[in-house]
């Protein structure tokens, strides 16, 4: 069996040393542009370059070492008709849950302004926030949403979740579609976006959507850059409706030097880590999936094309 392997940060000695442990009958291939190679039964990559694309005709699957989609499927019909299976958890859950709860607790214990406060040699408790309105809403219960909505509930913050189906969870009000969308935002302190980048969900949080929420709510966006309308953000926390925003994804990554979130300081950058990909467990995880596929069984995290997730 020939796995083909690509990685975009060129990192691919100790991918290769993981698969011969967990897959000792496979070898793996490195893609390299202009070099020939053998076709392979299945190809493991994330955001791979275009030129690639041609070593794909005769793989069985495509596995992703994420989570996110759109940077294989924004090739379409160029993409052979194989397959396509992401990470499902793979250890980021936890880091999903770690990274929203820090941000979600620093706004609501005034941690930032407890560090400006310091600074100054200021010592002065400020009031309290009121926990009972203080809801936290999550855009997207899928595998990372779900695990994030689960930690928050630990801190008694009321919860609410919207996704495209409905769902029925214990202690989270579930929003659902275009229908659910208003209701859910008016009602949002905290917004946490959790969602695929597909044609329904990009630029979803415009002007229009984001002035829905109440004022002095807060962005936490852990998805993707492009759901953002990065001006309208800005100009909505400049103007004070907006009390700040968590940001891990952007629309061009890295963010570029001149962009104005840098000279914010209510806007928090983090670069794109708010769940890494854990590299033992995410080779574990798709040797898991090869197997399953040799013998004809099901496998989980199958990416649905037409709805692009
Ligand atoms: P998932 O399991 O596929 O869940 C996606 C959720 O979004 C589902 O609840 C789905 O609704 C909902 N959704 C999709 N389209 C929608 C729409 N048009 N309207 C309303 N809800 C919609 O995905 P996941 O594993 O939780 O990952 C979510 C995203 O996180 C990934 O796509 C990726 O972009 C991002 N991510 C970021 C990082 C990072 O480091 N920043 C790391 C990993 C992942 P249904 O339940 O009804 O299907
Ligand atoms: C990272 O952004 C992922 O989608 O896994």
């Amino acid at each position: 069996m020939r796995i083909l392997l690509h990685r975009a940060d060129g990192v691919t000695e100790p991918w290769v040393r993981d698969f011969a442990s967990v897959l000792p009958q496979a070898e793996v291939v490195l893609w390299q542009e202009g070099v020939p190679c053998a076709p392979c039964d299945y190809a493991v990559l994330w955001s791979p370059p275009a030129a690639l694309l041609d070593h794909l005709a005769k793989v069985k699957a495509i596995f992703l070492t994420g989570a996110g989609v759109d940077a294989i499927l924004k090739f379409g019909d160029a993409l052979p008709p194989v397959p396509i299976i992401r990470l499902g958890d793979a250890g980021m859950a936890i880091q999903m849950a770690e990274y929203v709860a820090h941000a979600v607790l620093r706004y609501y214990r005034r941690f930032d302004e407890y560090e400006r406060q310091a600074r100054r040699g200021v010592w002065s408790p400020l009031p309290q926030f009121d926990k009972a309105q203080f809801t936290v809403g999550v855009m997207g219960m899928g595998m990372l949403g779900r695990r994030v909505l689960d930690s928050l509930a630990h801190f008694g913050f009321p919860l609410r979740g919207w996704s495209r189906s409905q769902k029925d969870i214990d202690g989270v009000t579930c929003f659902s579609g275009d229908d659910g969308l208003d209701e859910f935002l008016r009602g949002t302190r905290v917004l946490v976006c959790m969602l695929p980048l597909t044609h329904d969900t990009t630029n979803l949080l415009a002007r229009a959507n984001l002035s829905k929420l109440p004022e002095g709510a807060y962005v936490v966006n852990v998805a993707r850059g492009a759901h953002v309308a990065e001006p309208d953000l800005l100009t909505l926390i400049r103007a004070g409706h907006i009390a700040g925003a968590t940001l891990d994804v952007f629309r061009n990554e890295p963010l570029p030097g001149p962009h104005p979130f840098w000279d914010e300081p209510r806007i928090t950058i983090t670069p794109h880590i708010s769940a890494l990909t854990l590299r033992s467990e995410s080779v574990a995880q798709i040797a898991g999936k090869i197997g399953a596929l040799e013998r004809g069984e099901p496998v989980a995290d199958m990416v649905d094309r037409a709805r692009g997730y």
